[in-house]
């Protein structure tokens, strides 16, 4: 077989062949935005405005990656941020994501609407699972999914902030998306003609909500992402996040943080980390590209926690410009994605390797040694 690497040497190469590989309402509800998608487009375009500065004549070096995080050490700055309907996109997905963090020793991220349990993917993720808590309403509900979490093995909690609401998300909506999927003639005409997902959905099972399908009553999991709208999310305080703090002994990463005043009070309420996101320009079709709101959080928070980032690296040099900007660990929704579904499981750990390759060549071409010698390679906005 061919080098995936001559191949596919890009994530857009990658994407190319997930979007012929998946259904229609796969496809779409993956790489949509919402609305004009003007925030997911925003993100890449001002990702390419981060010019770096190279520095010559260093003689031979040897990138270092390694990137200590909450007391691990990981082989480099790049993990797999949280995705829903997981097992809709393509079959089997948690599950190849989980062995993949495993392989590369990177962190991978379950999200409450995976559609794997905690139960299943802790013992394959091992330390490398970090589980993504959308906030139930319901503290029972709450409390007991955490106590879940911790006991299957996930060494860090991801509250994700920026769903005060469902987004109106305009491409979900005519593609139909429904979860369980609506078995009709569209999934059927779709499912023909994509055989390497009706097989891995023979395979692997319908995708279910795995891990909140134990509170939802028999007669609503036909309907289960009614209770998803229902039931998580639209909680979110700084109260709230105060209890989670009492009850998740580990660390907390509080994701999709766009304003500094924000970044700072997660920080005293408790978090250990925040992670500068606009949900890959699926919220807000305004909102600010996330990666301009690196540098001043960076700047408010001045080193007294971790920074984390995503939305909108497609590639290493993406990976480091977000370093350079002053982030310690960036991750990726969409690439691990499009990897999957063009390759299946190989194609996760393909998606890492050009992630990976490609900041190990940034490295090379700017100077760098290590990865806090990036910051010093930024040049001034143009
Ligand atoms: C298909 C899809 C599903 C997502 N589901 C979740 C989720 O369940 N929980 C969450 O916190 N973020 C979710 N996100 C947001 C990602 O974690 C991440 O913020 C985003 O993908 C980053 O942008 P990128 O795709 O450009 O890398 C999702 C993103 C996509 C593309």
């Amino acid at each position: 077989m061919a080098n995936l690497m001559d191949t596919h040497p890009s994530i857009h190469d990658l994407e190319r062949r997930a979007k012929r590989r998946i259904p229609h309402f796969a496809w779409e509800y993956l790489d949509s935005g919402t609305g004009s998608e003007e925030a997911r487009d925003l993100n890449l375009e001002a990702m390419r405005r981060v010019r770096l500065t190279p520095q010559m004549m260093k003689g031979l070096l040897q990138p270092d990656t390694t990137t200590e995080l909450f007391g691990r050490s990981y082989t480099s700055p790049i993990g797999v941020a949280p995705v829903g309907l997981t097992g809709m996109i393509w079959p089997g997905a948690d599950e190849a994501l989980a062995q993949t963090a495993v392989s590369r020793n990177i962190p991978y991220v379950l999200s409450t609407v995976g559609t794997q349990s905690p139960e299943t993917i802790g013992p394959i993720a091992g330390p490398n699972g970090w589980f993504q808590l959308y906030p139930p309403r319901d503290a029972t509900i709450r409390d007991d999914l955490l106590e879940r979490v911790q006991t299957a093995g996930f060494s860090a909690l991801v509250v994700t902030a920026d769903v005060p609401a469902a987004s109106r998300r305009e491409r979900q909506r005519k593609a139909r998306i429904r979860m369980p999927p609506a078995i009709g003639p569209r999934l059927i005409f779709d499912s023909v003609r994509r055989p390497a997902w009706t097989i891995g959905v023979l395979q692997n099972g319908v995708p279910r909500f795995r891990t909140i399908e134990k509170y939802i009553d028999a007669a609503s999991l036909k309907n289960a992402a009614g209770f998803v709208g229902a039931n998580l999310g639209g909680t979110l305080s700084y109260d709230y996040l105060a209890e989670v703090r009492e009850r998740w002994d580990g660390p907390i990463v509080v994701k999709g943080i766009l304003d500094p005043d924000d970044a700072q009070r997660c920080v005293d309420t408790g978090a250990d980390a925040v992670q500068v996101s606009n949900h890959g320009g699926r919220q807000l079709d305004g909102s600010i590209a996330a990666i301009d709101a690196l540098p001043p959080i960076v700047e408010r928070l001045n080193g007294s926690v971790p920074v984390l980032f995503d939305s909108g690296i497609r590639d290493g040099l993406d990976v480091a410009r977000a370093i350079a900007l002053g982030a310690d660990f960036a991750f990726c929704g969409r690439a691990f994605m499009f990897g999957l579904a063009a390759f299946g499981e190989t194609g996760a750990g393909h998606a890492y390797d050009v992630l990976q390759d490609g900041l190990v060549n940034v490295m090379h071409q700017t100077g760098c040694e290590n990865l806090h010698q990036l910051r010093e390679r930024v040049a001034p906005a143009r």
